[in-house]
């Protein structure tokens, strides 16, 4: 078994809402292994992106147990989680979030800036290579196709090579097909780059392609399916 990457037990995420408390997540146990691509399933507000946004420490557990990349990350200040997320999460939305005066190259070297980081020519060319766009690389966004655009932001989000890629609703915006290729590059980098891939979506079809596939219903897991490889 490939080496564990993202670690949790007992994951509660509960919010306050006027007098009442939402159990958004309310017990979750989880491993996320290198290579691996997991997909959580599970209806409107079952939980799906509180356990994304915990898992990537975008936010904080009301309780529970979380380690990342091999280091625990409970009781860490905003600071140390942003170092935590740096080195090793990348990021992917359900609307691409590209910047539309950018060039795709452009787009995808944006993160670099903010890190203070030259890009690699060579390193970009790659990226752009491993998602099928390098006949695009001088283009702007509003030249690009749906699935374009989402491949676009999944080569943003390697360009800071992470060890995990979190996708909220990657294929939401997208038809079948389209989805369908977004999640055939899933795959291959899975493959190829030890990638573990963790992505929410409606559509239970595009979870059955995953490796194992969890099902939230109001913040715990109800069912877990594990592809038969
Ligand atoms: N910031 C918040 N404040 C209060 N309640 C929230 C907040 N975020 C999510 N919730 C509630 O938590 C539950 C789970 O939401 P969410 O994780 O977004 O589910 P999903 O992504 O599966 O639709 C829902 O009942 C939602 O209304
Ligand atoms: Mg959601």
């Amino acid at each position: 078994m490939n080496k564990i990457l993202i670690e949790a037990s007992g994951l509660k995420r509960y919010y306050q809402r006027g007098s009442e408390t939402v159990k958004a997540l309310d017990g979750v146990d989880i491993q996320i292994h290198a290579g691996e691509i997991v997909s959580i399933l599970g209806p409107s507000g079952s939980g799906k992106t509180s356990l994304i946004n915990l898992l990537s420490c975008l936010d904080a557990p009301t309780a529970g147990k979380l380690s990342v990349a091999g280091k625990s990350v409970d009781g860490l200040t905003e600071d140390q989680l942003v170092e935590v997320r740096r080195g090793t999460l990348g990021f992917v939305f359900q609307h691409f979030s590209l910047l539309p005066t950018l060039t795709v190259t452009e787009n995808i070297e944006l993160p670099l800036m903010f890190l203070g980081l030259k890009p690699n020519p060579i390193h970009t060319a790659n990226i752009l290579a491993s998602v099928g766009l390098t006949d695009r690389a001088t283009h702007f966004p509003r030249e690009l196709s749906g699935g374009q655009m989402q491949r676009v932001a999944i080569a943003r989000a390697l360009i800071s090579r992470p060890k995990i890629l979190v996708a909220d609703e990657p294929t939401g915006n997208l038809d079948k097909a389209t989805g369908e290729s977004i999640i055939a590059v899933f795959q291959r980098l899975a493959a190829s780059e030890g990638l573990a891939i963790l992505l929410t979506t409606h559509n239970a079809a595009f979870g059955a392609i995953a490796d194992r596939a969890i099902t939230l219903e109001d913040g715990r897991i109800v069912n877990e399916i594990r592809a038969s490889s």
